[in-house]
């Protein structure tokens, strides 16, 4: 964890919120590189009949996440801390769970990948929020990233979205049962 106390940080932030922010950073480096692993093992792991939708989709969105990754790096390393990029950083530093799903098909890896969107973008906003009085560029930094994520969340709902508006996730607070939900929907559907 980047919690140490820096010997410098950038100029008009004190030691100590130097540290903060870093520390808050490094949570979202964790997050991050975890979902740019995940989104290539969904990636690699679709299939059925709209594979090739979901096989393309996926990938500018792991390019955009780890442009985002080494940005969280590299603003933690300006901030004077070392950021921990090695799984067993990610591993150990993380408060959930791998990602559930192998082999499935794509409705059911875009309803696991509903839940995974939340759960980054919920911690994500609550990063934005904690940096809000602490370092604007931080909170500049998360909430620009923010854009894309909650962009990329959309084109996943899209797929999971009936013509009123409804998810077929909703109300599911886990992988495996959004997964499931997405799929009974897929199957009822004329
Ligand atoms: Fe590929």
């Amino acid at each position: 964890m980047a919690t140490s106390k820096p010997s410098y940080t950038v100029p008009g932030l004190s030691l100590e919120d130097g540290a903060k922010v870093a520390a808050i950073l490094q949570e979202r480096l964790n997050s991050l590189n975890d979902l740019a692993l995940t989104l290539k093992h969904v990636h690699w792991n679709v299939v059925g009949p709209h594979f090739i939708a979901v096989h393309e989709m996926i990938d500018p969105q792991v390019d955009a996440v780890r442009l985002m990754v080494d940005a969280i790096a590299e603003r933690i390393a300006t901030l004077g801390v070392s950021p921990q990029g090695t799984p067993d950083a990610i591993v150990a530093g993380r408060t959930w769970k791998d990602y559930s799903l192998g082999r499935a098909s794509s409705i059911a890896h875009l309803g696991a990948l509903d839940e995974v969107y939340q759960g980054v973008i919920s911690d994500h906003r609550k990063a934005a929020k904690d940096t809000e009085d602490l370092d604007d560029v931080t909170n500049d930094l998360l909430v620009g990233h923010l854009h894309d994520l909650e962009l990329f969340h959309w084109f996943v709902r899209a797929h999971l979205e009936n013509a009123g508006g409804e998810l077929s996730t909703s109300g599911e607070d886990t992988e495996t049962a959004a997964a499931e939900a997405a799929e009974a929907l897929a199957v009822t559907e004329p």
